[in-house]
């Protein structure tokens, strides 16, 4: 397994382009699901934060746990560790089993600001057996800074972590 990340420039396709095979070298012949989460946000961190190409503050995961998302591996300044149903944009990404995509946090009703740098927002949610076991949040210092291309890509790649 390599264990320096390429970080390349370019547009945001080919980031995700560059990191996909990256991602799968990482998560390859291991299944213990806490390094896979750990792994994956520390590689998306390093390509797409500040010492990167890009703007994100914050990237982590929440896995369902006794029906509430429960702070799991993450990237970035602490956070609130325990988010019910329906809740900001975590919590109804996961009530709506789709991914939310928020230009600007402070216009989302109901947003839980875990810090207040936070600008925008993405959240995919994970999927076994069509259930959703787990929701990935992004967190940008800018305004707008998420779109179709991330969803596609970081819908893919939350794929490749077996749940
Ligand atoms: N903003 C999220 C909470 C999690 S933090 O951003 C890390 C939300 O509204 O669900």
């Amino acid at each position: 397994m390599a264990e320096d990340l390429s970080i390349i420039t370019g547009n945001k396709a080919e980031q995700y382009q560059s990191l996909i095979p990256q991602l799968k070298g990482l998560l390859e012949g291991e299944n213990d699901l806490v390094a896979n989460m750990a792994n994956v946000v520390a590689a998306l961190k390093e390509q797409f934060g500040p010492q990167g190409s890009g703007s994100w503050l914050w990237v982590g995961f929440y896995v369902v746990k006794n029906d509430e998302l429960v702070l799991a591996p993450f990237q970035g300044p602490v956070a609130c560790t325990r988010i019910k149903k329906g809740r900001g944009v975590c919590g109804s990404s996961w009530a709506e089993a789709k991914t939310l995509i928020v230009p600007d946090v402070d216009k989302f009703p109901g947003h839980i600001a875990c810090s207040s740098l936070s600008k925008s927002e993405i959240v995919i949610p994970v999927f076994r057996n069509n259930e959703v076991v787990a929701v990935l949040d992004v967190d940008s210092s800018e305004y707008d800074q998420f779109d179709t291309t991330d969803q596609r890509y970081l819908e893919e790649i939350v794929t490749l972590i077996e749940f």
